[in-house]
């Protein structure tokens, strides 16, 4: 009896504990302006082709991805942008849409894509999806009918330059093999314009009928239950339709004139007030040629357009081969430069690596078998400790490698290969080129995510679509679940941290030791709490110029598996790539 009454007491003491701690949890949190779902996202993207294939075809497809859900739940992520699922000749990986409104074959159907959905909503998992609409593929009905005659009702669905007015004004072309972005098409003798590859025309957004026939395929996603879209190169949907001479100060720098053409804001709005403000959804643009002045021209609220933007200013910053790092105080200076762009009146994000780029621990960490893991966990604690949404690439989680293929028969994707025929047909250095694509090409983050020991690294039973990273014997989510100290479950413990401490989220982000080549830290501030982030992104040992108080300072997270010593607390002495994050 007296037991039982010892018990109730006790239940009803840890009760009054965990509603007063909810409390002081929400009365702080309630304090916090502008609270959002997607700000407080972690945001995870499949590359559906080379994540898990369920039908042994050697391909990626949704059954795959529905089969990993539970691996994905597990990591603590909670949304999951999607590369193009949508009906597509594949010259470009899905960037290349023959039918919106439906399912590519290889990835399976829309029976399939509803069960995916359905289960990610099941397990609180959110789905962004891809909306590639400055192209379509030279498949798509739409182009076929507008290449088919001058006058067929498509023929503006598209940008026609005809023979007759002569050759057009140089555009450049990120994939043709030519680098030009205008094809001859003998059919109505005119030129269509491609900024990517001559599969790949871009639509006409001056067209209203192009912009109503968007909007209505974006519904029809919105409506099936998605939760937002990833936009594809969208600052290149405005165009100067006249197409001038292109000014000198673009020529080798074109990105720059192709972003924000003249009635960019004018689409975005257009676009937010008949679709997206109809939704409760998060969209993010793909900042291509955006710079930090433009930004919140896209992502202030008030504005009613996006609400984040991802840049490449980062990504400038190039590493060439034998070089050991990257100028760490430029690194700074960008992201800080941004930061305070933003600062609260729009939304950032942050990420260091897509399908588009090499793999992060290649790029920006040092994947050498001494480094790789630690430089991995230093890379993502600085990813999830930003003041902004973190945009996490497939197979980061794990420290997966650039692959570094040897010959051009290993590659599969249209940059790679069209910059190679390029070059062979104008006679540049072809050795050159293939010890650059080892660190740079786009197909090092393409190769199959490894699951485990077993052939192909249990991605496919079949031949797979891009060969499998020979590393997948040590770097595989079976062997990384079962050690405590892998990167896998690094990055496992770090979402927990960001996400039980929304100063992480939304605390006050301070550049600190700017000028520092070796280390970068900075501190969050909120409500009276203030967490201090050291991240050393040097091979060696490395010391921040800090002047804090530490001795009550409490280490939250440490790479190493032997936290730091009192002797490093005190003196901001960091081993090689390590990160630590304190409550001061
Ligand atoms: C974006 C995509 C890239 C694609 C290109 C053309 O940059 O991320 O993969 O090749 O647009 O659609």
């Amino acid at each position: 009896m007296k037991t039982l009454k010892l018990i109730k007491v006790i239940i009803v003491m840890a009760l009054i504990v965990t509603i007063g701690s909810c409390q002081t949890q929400t009365k702080k949190n309630k304090t916090i302006p502008g609270r959002k779902w997607w700000k407080e996202a972690v945001v995870y993207q499949i590359y559906p082709r080379s994540f898990k294939d369920s039908n042994g075809d050697g391909v990626g497809d949704l059954k795959g991805i529905t089969s990993k859900l539970d691996y994905v739940k597990s990591l603590g992520v909670n949304v999951i942008w999607l590369n193009p699922i949508f009906a597509s000749p594949n010259r470009d990986n899905g960037y290349d849409i023959s039918d919106y409104y439906k399912i590519m074959k290889q990835f399976g159907t829309m029976q399939d894509f509803d069960t995916l959905l359905a289960e990610m909503h099941k397990r609180g998992l959110k789905l962004v999806l891809d909306l590639v609409v400055n192209h379509t593929s030279s498949d798509n009905e739409w182009f076929k009918q507008s290449r088919s005659s001058r006058t067929n009702p498509y023929r503006n669905f598209y940008h026609w330059w005809p023979a007759e007015k002569g050759k057009p004004a140089k555009r450049w072309s990120y994939f043709d093999v030519d680098h030009n972005a205008w094809r001859y098409d003998a059919k109505t003798n005119a030129y269509y314009l491609h900024y990517f590859a001559r599969s790949q025309p871009d639509l006409n957004w001056e067209n209203p009928k192009v912009r109503q026939a968007i909007y209505k395929m974006m519904r029809f996603w919105l409506n099936k239950g998605i939760d937002g879209f990833r936009m594809d190169v969208i600052p290149f949907i405005s165009k100067d339709t006249t197409f001038p001479k292109l000014p000198a100060k673009y020529h080798g720098n074109f990105i720059d004139y192709y972003a924000n053409g003249p009635h960019l804001h004018e689409y975005l709005k257009e676009m937010n007030k008949e679709v997206l403000s109809k939704y409760n959804i998060m969209t993010v643009a793909e900042g291509a040629g955006v710079t930090s002045n433009e930004v919140l021209n896209f992502v202030n609220p008030s504005r009613h357009e996006l609400d984040m933007l991802y840049n490449f200013e980062a990504m400038g910053l190039k590493r060439m081969p034998g070089t050991p790092s990257f100028n760490l105080v430029a690194f700074k200076e960008i992201y800080t430069k941004w930061d305070s762009v933003i600062d609260d009146k729009g939304w950032g994000t942050i990420w260091l690596g897509n399908h588009d780029k090499p793999r992060m621990v290649t790029h920006w960490g040092n994947d050498s078998p001494k480094y790789r893991a630690l430089s991995s966990k230093m890379l993502t604690t600085f990813l999830m400790t930003m003041h902004a949404t973190p945009f996490y690439y497939n197979g980061d989680e794990l420290g997966m490698t650039n692959i570094k293929f040897d010959s051009i028969k290993d590659y599969r994707d249209i940059e790679t290969l069209n910059a190679y025929k390029h070059l062979k047909e104008t006679g540049g250095n072809i050795q050159k080129f293939l010890d650059k694509e080892k660190l740079v090409a786009r197909d090092n983050a393409r190769t199959p995510f490894q699951w485990d020991t077993t052939r192909n690294a249990g991605f496919t039973t079949g031949h797979p679509w891009i060969k499998v990273n020979p590393n997948f014997k040590t770097i595989n989510v079976a062997t990384e679940e079962k050690n405590p100290n892998s990167v896998l479950n690094y990055f496992k413990k770090i979402i927990k941290l960001r996400k039980e401490n929304l100063i992480l989220v939304y605390g006050k982000y301070t550049l600190l030791d700017k000028e520092n080549p070796n280390v970068y830290s900075y501190t969050r501030k909120m409500n009276g709490e203030k967490f201090l982030v050291l991240l050393n992104f040097s091979n060696h040992n490395a010391s921040a110029n800090l002047s804090f108080d530490m001795h009550k300072a409490r280490v939250l997270i440490d790479n190493y598996t032997s936290g730091p010593t009192a002797e490093n607390i005190k003196n901001f002495m960091l081993r090689p790539y390590e990160a630590v994050v304190f409550k001061l």
